[in-house]
């Protein structure tokens, strides 16, 4: 017997269905896809128009509307109407257990209580501490925590290495995917000991293998008493900080809420940021204009990563929205219930966004890869001062980076979500320059203040015990895994 809830979140009974499928769908999987989804976007968009019906596998059960082009996004993501959320309780298909149950793509979107799938009063609710908390970033001492760990990865490059002409590494294993998670565990004021652990079970919990399911609820626990230890004793991070600004919330998050805040702000934080430095870390060995610009100062980094934002957005697909009344998108019918896949991946390309007369990809900011609307990205802030400081070093210190392979030879994840190469292998010549701030960091005070403590526990506010210090970090950096 199904244990599948067969109703809609407001409790109702599904509507009828009205609308049949479309008859004529295409595939939105398979090594075409995978290769080039550029061209593949493009060729959907001649085939269907600015919306494409798509199946995400082979039985055709998993499907939705993918949206090709800007306006529709901006419709859907701005959500005027109400018709869209993104609370995936409205999928009907995953409520009434019509996908396939093992499709690696289902817990991505599984339902948590979080703001993540909330809307309205809920969601300002969910979102208010955390996002003041992100407000109490000293954004100058976070971009000095950055560097100062992109400083030690790249020095960690040439532990146990003998000088050679040139060195090779792979950027994404060595340093794009571990700079945005160390710094957003240091920012939440993990000691050595929990980061660590937490990034162990993330890359466990990632890697969808047979303890991805354990790594998960280890993760929860650690969240969870990431969140009780800083109510306790708080120190100079965004955790402590969520607390004290949910104490000011009509109706505060409780103790799952906040965790729930905590595990999304690092795991969102990490995954959009490792992937917009491998694509412009890629953008810029492969496009020489650029990167001359870039080394002789005419083109601040800024503008690159503007550029690969409109051509190879980190975000590729958001998956998803679901409709909560029957409604019409781009001359579809679409049912209660169906899905919309954004595609961020496509935008670039939109024919009504290009220009005849001039490329504006490095500095038009109306792209939607921070996604738009109330479920808009709230850091991106901090995300771009953790990828700029990021490629911001490794242009100072490895001068003469380039591609240690053809670009042809690179392997892609399939693009679902976030696009980004299995593997970045670059080459550079030895020695790398010093690195320019690794001594200031520890005279340096912390990169947030601390919070009050709260009235009602503390006579008097006192200084908590230093936070996340340098040397036992820098042996974090040190313990990280290669890939
Ligand atoms: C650096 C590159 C980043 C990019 C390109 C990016 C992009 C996005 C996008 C597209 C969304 C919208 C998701 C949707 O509508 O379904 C989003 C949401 C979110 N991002 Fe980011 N993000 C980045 C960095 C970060 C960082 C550093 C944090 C850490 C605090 C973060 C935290 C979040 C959160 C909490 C949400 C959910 C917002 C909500 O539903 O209310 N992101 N991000």
């Amino acid at each position: 017997m199904s244990t599948h809830v067969s109703t809609t979140p407001l409790g109702d009974a599904w509507p009828p269905v009205r609308s049949p499928w479309p008859a004529r769908d295409a595939p939105l999987y398979g090594q075409d896809f995978a290769r080039d989804p550029f061209s593949y976007y493009a060729r959907l968009r001649g085939a269907f128009g600015p919306v494409a019906p798509v199946t995400l596998e082979e039985t055709g059960a998993f499907r939705g509307y993918l949206v090709l082009d800007h306006a529709h996004q901006l419709e859907i993501l701005q959500n005027h109407g109400h018709v869209w959320t993104r609370d995936s309780r409205w999928y009907r298909d995953l409520a009434e257990g019509a996908l396939p149950p093992d499709h690696p793509m289902i817990p991505q979107f599984t339902y948590r209580r979080s703001r993540l799938y909330a809307e309205g009063r809920e969601h300002d609710r969910l979102s208010g501490p955390g996002n003041k908390a992100l407000g109490e970033l000293n954004l100058l001492r976070t971009r000095d925590l950055v560097e100062d760990l992109a400083d030690q990865l790249v020095t960690s490059f040439f532990r146990d290495t003998p000088p050679r002409d040139r060195n090779d590494v792979d950027i994404l294993g060595q340093y794009a995917l571990q700079l945005p998670l160390l710094v957003m565990m240091r920012l939440m004021g993990m000691d050595e000991g929990s980061a660590l652990a937490t990034g162990d079970a993330i890359h466990e919990m990632l890697s969808g293998g047979p303890g991805a399911q354990r790594a998960a609820s280890e993760l929860d626990s650690r969240m969870r008493a990431l969140v009780e230890e800083k109510q306790r004793s708080p120190g100079p991070d965004l955790v402590s900080w969520m607390h004290h600004h949910n104490r000011e919330q009509p109706v505060p998050l409780d103790a799952h809420e906040l965790s729930e805040e905590v595990w999304l702000q690092i795991v969102a934080g990490r995954g959009a940021s490792t992937t917009w430095i491998c694509n412009t870390v890629l953008e810029l060995l492969t496009n020489p204009e650029l990167n001359a610009d870039v080394i002789a100062g005419r083109c601040p980094m800024d503008e690159a990563m503007n550029r690969v934002m409109w051509v190879n957005a980190p975000i590729q697909n958001l998956i998803g929205r679901w409709a909560t009344q029957d409604t019409t998108l781009a001359g579809y019918r679409v049912n209660a219930g169906d899905m919309a896949i954004i595609c961020l991946g496509a935008t670039g390309a939109d024919p009504a966004m290009l220009s005849a007369s001039f490329d504006v990809s490095r500095t038009n900011r109306s792209h939607l890869a921070w996604g738009a609307g109330s479920h808009g990205c709230p850091a991106h802030e901090l995300g771009t001062l953790i990828v700029r400081a990021g490629l911001e070093v490794l242009w100072n210190r490895l001068p003469g980076l380039r591609l240690a392979v053809p670009e042809e030879k690179l392997t892609w994840e399939l693009p679902y979500i976030a696009r980004s190469p299995t593997a970045l292998p670059v080459s550079f010549p030895f020695p790398p320059t010093a690195p320019t701030n690794g001594q200031q960091w520890t005279a340096q005070p912390g990169f947030i203040s601390n919070p009050p403590r709260p009235i009602s526990t503390e006579p008097k506010a006192r200084p908590s015990a230093p936070q996340g210090r340098l040397p036992r970090w820098r042996s974090l950096v040190a313990w990280w895994p290669r890939r």
